[in-house]
């Protein structure tokens, strides 16, 4: 038998009816028999990935290193595929794996499908701040549709790293600091991407990643060292991996940094026995790229073959783009170093989510160029885009209402590099997003006619085109614009400014030590601010800025991160008051750079400091600890008063529960949605225990005037925690409860959890 792919035809009526109790049983036969046939060789094959490199649909290869692949590929030496773009590359690539190796096994396709593919999201980060757990579903199923239409499978998102550094590029792909939102967030974002059945055409396989503690690189240095202690990684670091688990993730990358001094790759506790082994995960986990070789200069293997053999050992199953264990694991078992039940371990996971796409029932399922043509940023896909941009921003300071805009009669000035900029709101991690076609702030707010509108930029804030691969050139001298913006503003009633960082300011790799406005971006604030103080702040930024001199002298300050393809639309919409900005933040934003890292679930110390007076507390002598804009922040155009917050008994067993209400008003002149937010606190551990910790919320819309109760049930699974016992459990004691708009309320009840 040449090709099992046709024999896998006659295998048809057991896929037909695969959502019956024996799919698993039949997957798993197939599966078997499918290894009994693979040579060693094969079985390494299956376990490597390769980046696309070559033009699949032009002439074969040429130069030895890509001759080499293509044989590769060829022999049945590659399982997977990654960043090859396209049906008509992604079809000429299957053909080969499926009709010119000897098994004829489908390659699965992977590519960084992280806020959408043609239509472009808001950054995670940002979408995080919706709360919205439906629309952050909805917003990944389309991604997962249009890459699926364009011939993808399989996506390296969700990145479910809890990180407090904004000084880390990459929070921009998270879902910021808090565990809690972060997993309930995973959870979204999985099911978004996998849908109901990974055999739908509209499903890729989701991953999680970066496994694990790469959030926690020290200083917030790009694939740094972490130090962390184990319960900072039960509690904090693992809770959205988990929850990732839970709702069915099929897929795993590990990390490039260190915890515990080991390499993650080559971590065998948290990949066998956690991930693999406490948590029964089936799937399979793929190396970040290059992490298997990358463990050579970690200094923790010695040459190409050893950082193999610590790799497979731990549980990697698939090397991107290290090519060792196609290049070593056949001697390594062959020496017998590595079992080859290992091998098997890994090429029955990888096969187990290729069964469950269907690809070996049609390999060619995904390429459907009719498909992907009407499905590519599409007029609906592009519509649940500027909705997610619209729940995505975060008003952070509106002094004296000076938000929303008038529509008629005012004179507005816009000012700033980003104003005009079709391409930084698309954000770092863009995958198929045309470059400049995001619309821009001018476009979104010439949209509303009854205003003079004038735009000055007043700065360049960058040179050139940027891109994924280089590092944005920031314009540090050039400030001949100034003059101009200046005229704008001192003849205009209102000024817009809108500044921020260039979309690849954030991302991998691209750390800063002062996460300030760049450039010479604040200087021209500043001389705005002298001739008209009327201003309305925009900031696109890919993480927390230091906004401390902006808050203390700007009057309306509006979060507006990298928001995707319709960003424009949304902040002139939000602006306008057509939309009542509803975000709340995911992420403290600190007083300045030297409080990174700061987050509202911080332990109290021995020392709790209260005022920057105070010596031998823990404070600073320069700010408080409190950051400048806290977890929860965010503001409406309306105003909502908390009242009566009760709890309907202080004893908690553990099989009953408490009910916390509270009642909401809506005491300003605008029609507003606000998340109700509740905390707990565990006043004593068997460890150290959060001042405050997440543990539900609650999305409420409220005319002007109406008022809700809401309520919360807390029972006892809300209160375990990774003890001192090593088991997540929960401990009988005092407890205080906390309801409200952010992470700062300080009225609480509390309560005794008893045995
Ligand atoms: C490295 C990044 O860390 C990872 O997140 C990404 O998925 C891979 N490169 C593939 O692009």
């Amino acid at each position: 038998m040449k090709k099992i792919i046709l024999t896998l035809f006659t295998l048809s009526f057991i896929l037909s009816c695969k959502m019956s109790a024996d799919f698993d049983d039949e997957k798993e036969v197939f599966i078997e028999d499918l290894i009994s046939k693979m040579t060693l060789a094969e079985k390494a094959g299956q376990m490597n990935q390769y980046n696309g490199f070559w033009d699949a649909t032009g002439p074969m290869p040429e130069g030895d290193y890509q001759k080499k692949r293509y044989n590769e590929l060829k022999n049945g030496q590659v399982g997977s595929m990654l960043n090859v773009i396209g049906v008509d590359e992604i079809y000429a690539l299957q053909k080969i794996a499926v009709e010119e190796t000897r098994l004829g096994i489908p390659l699965i396709f992977g590519h960084d499908v992280i806020h959408g593919y043609k239509t472009i999201f808001p950054i995670p980060l940002a979408e995080s701040s919706s709360w919205d757990l439906d629309l952050m579903e909805k917003s990944a199923r389309v991604a997962a549709t249009e890459a699926s239409a364009d011939g993808l499978n399989w996506t390296f998102a969700p990145m479910v790293d809890i990180s407090r550094d904004a000084r880390w590029g990459r929070v921009m792909e998270g879902a910021g600091e808090d565990p809690y939102l972060g997993s309930l967030v995973a959870k979204a974002r999985v099911k978004g991407f996998q849908g109901d059945d990974l055999n739908d055409i509209n499903s890729i396989v989701a991953c999680a990643k970066h496994f694990a503690g790469y959030g926690f690189s020290e200083a917030g240095r790009d694939y740094n060292t972490t130090d962390f202690n184990h319960y900072t990684l039960h509690n904090t670091i693992m809770p959205p991996f988990k929850a990732a688990v839970d709702a069915g993730v099929r897929t795993f990358m590990n990390s490039f940094n260190t915890l515990d001094e080991i390499p993650a790759t080559g971590h065998k506790h948290i990949q066998r026995d956690i991930l693999k082994g406490d948590w029964n995960f089936d799937g399979f986990i793929v190396s970040d790229w290059g992490s298997i070789d990358q463990m050579i200069p970690h200094g923790f293997a010695r040459d190409g073959e050893h950082a193999a053999e610590l790799a497979v050992l731990a549980g990697s199953d698939m090397d991107m783009e290290s090519s060792l264990y196609v290049s070593k694991l056949v001697g390594l078992v062959e020496s017998g170093k590595v079992k080859e039940e290992l091998l098997n371990d890994a090429v029955r996971r990888i096969l187990r989510v290729k069964y469950e796409l269907g690809l070996f029932e049609d390999p060619f399922k995904y390429c459907n160029k009719q498909r992907s043509d009407s499905e590519l940023a599409s007029d609906n896909n592009m519509k649940v885009a500027l909705d997610a941009a619209k729940k995505s921003i975060v008003l952070l300071k509106n002094n004296n209402q000076l938000l929303p805009l008038q529509k008629e009669g005012e004179k507005i000035a816009i000012i700033g590099p980003l104003a005009g900029d079709k391409n930084s709101p698309l954000g770092n991690w863009r995958s198929q997003a045309v470059y400049n076609s995001a619309s821009s702030v001018v476009e979104g707010m010439n949209k509303y006619k009854g205003n003079r509108i004038v735009y000055e930029k007043g700065v360049d804030l960058y040179y050139g085109k940027t891109n994924f691969h280089n590092r944005v050139k920031i314009n540090y001298d050039d400030k001949s614009d100034f003059g101009k913006a200046k005229l704008a503003a001192a003849t205009s009633d209102i000024v817009v400014m809108v500044l921020g960082e260039e979309g690849n300011q954030s991302g991998e790799g691209r750390s800063r030590t002062n996460i300030g406005l760049p450039g010479l971006q604040l200087e021209l604030l500043k001389e705005i601010n002298k001739i008209n103080n009327n201003i309305i702040l925009v900031v696109m930024s890919g993480r927390p800025l230091d906004l401390s001199w902006e808050d203390e002298n700007i009057p309306a300050i509006v979060q507006a991160w990298h928001l995707g393809s319709k960003s424009g639309d949304a902040i002139a919409q939000v602006l306008y008051g057509d939309y009542n900005p509803s975000g709340k933040l995911t992420m403290s934003f600190p007083r300045n750079v030297g409080q990174v890292p700061v987050y509202y679930n911080f332990k109290n110390t021995g020392r709790p400091s209260t005022s920057i007076e105070q010596v031998t507390n823990s404070g600073y002598a320069d700010v408080e600890n409190s950051p400048l804009y806290s977890f929860g922040h965010g503001l409406s155009y309306t105003n909502f008063s908390y009242t009566n917050f009760s709890i309907d008994t202080d004893k908690l067993g553990i099989d009953s529960k408490i009910n916390a209400s509270i009642e909401i008003e809506n005491i300003g002149n605008y029609k507003g949605k606000e998340v109700v937010q509740l905390y707990i606190r565990d006043i004593v551990g068997s460890i150290a225990r959060p001042m405050k910790e997440l543990k539900g919320f609650k999305s409420v819309e409220l005319e002007p005037g109406e008022s809700k109760t809401v309520n919360f049930q807390i029972d006892s699974s809300m209160l375990e925690f990774y003890t001192y016992g090593n088991k997540w459990e929960s401990e009988v004691g005092k407890f205080h409860v906390f309801v409200g708009g952010n992470s700062n309320i300080t009225e609480f009840k509390e309560f005794y959890l008893t045995d």
